[in-house]
């Protein structure tokens, strides 16, 4: 269970989460959205200690996490993978060898185990066959791709993916879009995704929570959002460029 409660968040002058509350249950899969600037990513990566709050709490499993030190964020960060929204593969490894290290370094596995478990993780997001290529010479698509491998190498409970779909082409997004379902389906995983993709949505979605300057706006299903009488909801979800929502 991921619990966000009552959390705000300033830059400076600019308040950009404002008392935001939600709450993921085990094996569910949530879906965050709003405008470019909205505070998605910000509020993510509150769940793995790279932005603390200055207000309210981040709560795994009931534990609060919000206060924590560094040192104390590590075996967090084990349970709790994040994909970033920009590649943080290394550029000097292989992409093997990214997918490699966590496996190293915390499953304490020989060099040939890590090379063959690796594989395996490159192979679920159909990227065997490009192993022993370097990030810097494929695209950000593929990269995204092979940050999902390594995401998982550590079976995570909790898997947090910042715009897991952005830059894929239609095919690769839906195998994405598959491999999450079946981390929740068959893994009990907890998952958000933070996307402005509408069919990755549309489809994967157990739930779906709306920020809209600085507060959810809705936080239902599919359907919800569908049938919303809302204006600023409904002008996202169809995407229309004329509306009440203020950019
Ligand atoms: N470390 C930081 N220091 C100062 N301002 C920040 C920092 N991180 C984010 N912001 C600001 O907070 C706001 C929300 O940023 P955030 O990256 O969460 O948006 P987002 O909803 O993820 O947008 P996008 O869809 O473009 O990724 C933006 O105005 C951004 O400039
Ligand atoms: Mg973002």
């Amino acid at each position: 269970m991921i619990e966000f409660r009552n959390i705000s968040k300033s830059f400076g002058s600019k308040n950009v989460l404002k008392d935001v509350s939600l709450l993921v249950d085990k094996g569910q899969i949530l879906f965050i959205v709003g405008l470019s600037g909205a505070g998605k990513s910000v509020l993510v990566k509150h769940l793995v200690g790279l932005i603390k709050p200055d207000g309210g709490q981040v709560l795994l499993d009931g534990r609060d996490i919000t206060h924590l030190s560094e040192k104390e964020f590590y075996p967090v960060r084990m349970r709790c993978a994040m994909v970033f929204q920009h590649s943080t593969l290394f550029d000097s490894m292989s992409l093997v060898e990214n997918v490699m290290l966590p496996l190293r370094k915390h499953k304490g596995m020989t060099h040939k185990q890590a090379g063959e478990a690796a594989i395996g993780f490159l192979k679920r997001v159909q990227m065997d066959h490009m192993a022993t290529r370097f990030p810097s010479d494929i695209g950000d698509g593929l990269r995204k791709r092979v940050a999902i491998a390594r995401a998982l190498t550590l079976n995570p409970d909790f898997v947090i993916f910042d715009e897991p779909t952005t830059g894929l082409d239609p095919l690769a997004a839906a195998n994405v879009d598959r491999l999450i379902r079946q981390l929740s389906d068959e893994q009990g995983v907890t998952s958000i995704v933070v996307s402005h993709d509408l069919r990755s949505i549309f489809t994967v979605a157990d739930r779906i929570a709306m920020i809209y300057q600085g507060e959810i706006k809705l936080d239902g299903t599919r359907d919800d959002f569908r049938n919303t009488r809302d204006g600023v909801v409904h002008q996202f979800i169809r995407g229309l460029a004329e509306g009440p929502m203020v950019l």
